[in-house]
């Protein structure tokens, strides 16, 4: 029973040791149950008591030696990979930036912000009515009667086994807000409408921006002023030309069509007055008029002590002219070139 040359064989074996593994077995070999080690107490009991002391002790130090030599090795081990999971996970600060897709914003989301914009300043606030809507919110509340045309199927995207239908525009917003709240109202919503018809000038979806004020003094002076000062802003000017042309709605009464004064400067349309008079043109850009009394009745407003103007406007419509787009389509056909063309950055 020789200590140091287990000592030696030890040594010798553990400089050999390049793995977790490796060190492992060699714990066994020497530490583990039967190890060389461990086998050397149970040959204790055949020694006289003085022997016992003495070779006891010595064992002892010989195995808390191949012990801490052993855990040092470990912790050896451990630092390594650590060091080499570091390295692998180094960020090099210096290395060039990879070029960047920026996200660009549809000419919808950002005439819709604007939109936004403008009429918060004027204290409106901005509601959001249901896309598939019932009858009821849709046409009759509107005062459009049982027989009138745009009931028809050639305009309405009826729902299969259901009553309920896509809006045909934005104004069952109306309807919802004025059952809901109390008047005053000073309303605005802005969304989806659905409509069956497709051609350069038709989408069977398209956006509206509705706006509506209910008060005890509410006449068509503050829609005109109104509508003069949003078109001004939106459009970045301030000589915008409106010209009321009356009109039906079912649910206005008076109504009027508003055309918006333009000209053309080297083919491209701009909106406002042109220098020589002779050059001003109109095109029709809204519908408004002052609420029908049924309209208000059906909601549950005292037709006798309230008025209200309301007004609905296509939001492609305002998109094309303000930035030039021709043809309506180009909106939803999801082609990468339009957006990359007609996109806003951030
Ligand atoms: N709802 C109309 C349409 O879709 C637009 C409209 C016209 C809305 C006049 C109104 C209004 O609120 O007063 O064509």
């Amino acid at each position: 029973m020789n200590l140091d040359n287990i000592a030696q064989d030890f040594n010798s074996k553990l400089v050999k040791i390049t793995n977790e593994s490796q060190l492992e077995e060699a714990r066994i070999e020497f530490l583990g149950k039967k190890g060389q080690i461990t086998v050397l107490f149970s040959q204790l009991k055949d020694l006289s008591v003085d022997e016992k002391k003495s070779f006891g002790a010595k064992i002892n130090i010989l195995r808390q030696e191949v012990t801490s030599k052993i855990t040092e090795k470990k912790e050896e081990f451990a630092d390594e990979s650590l060091n080499k999971q570091l390295i692998s996970e180094t960020l090099d600060v210096t290395a060039p930036t990879r070029p960047t897709k920026k996200a660009l914003i549809h000419p919808i989301s950002k005439v819709t912000s604007e939109i936004e914009e403008i009429f918060s300043n004027f204290g409106f606030n901005f509601a959001q009515g249901p896309e598939i809507e019932d009858d009821f919110h849709n046409f009759t509340a509107l005062n459009i009667p049982e027989d009138h045309p745009a009931r028809q199927m050639q305009d309405t995207f009826y729902l299969k086994n259901s009553k309920n239908l896509l809006r045909t525009h934005t104004s069952n917003t109306q309807i919802r807000e004025m059952l809901e709240g109390q008047p005053p109202f000073k309303s605005c919503s802005l969304g989806r409408v659905f409509r069956r018809d497709s051609d350069q000038t038709h989408t069977p979806m398209f956006h509206q921006f509705e706006g509506f004020m209910v008060d005890e003094d509410v006449t068509m002076q503050n829609l005109r002023w109104i509508l003069e000062k949003f078109l001004n802003e939106f459009f970045e000017i301030d000589n915008v030309e409106l010209r009321f042309r009356p009109s039906f709605f079912p649910f206005t009464e008076p109504s009027a069509e508003v055309d918006i004064g333009y000209y053309k400067e080297n083919g491209v349309i701009k909106i406002g007055k042109p220098k020589n008079p002779a050059d001003q043109k109109f095109m029709e850009i809204l519908g408004c008029g002052m609420i029908h009394e049924n309209v208000l009745k059906n909601c549950n407003i005292d037709s006798a002590k309230y008025q209200g103007f309301a007004f609905g406007i296509g939001v492609e419509r305002l998109a094309m002219l303000k930035y030039g787009i021709n043809d309506l389509r180009m909106f939803f056909e999801n082609d990468i070139r339009f957006l990359k063309h007609y996109g806003f950055e951030e």
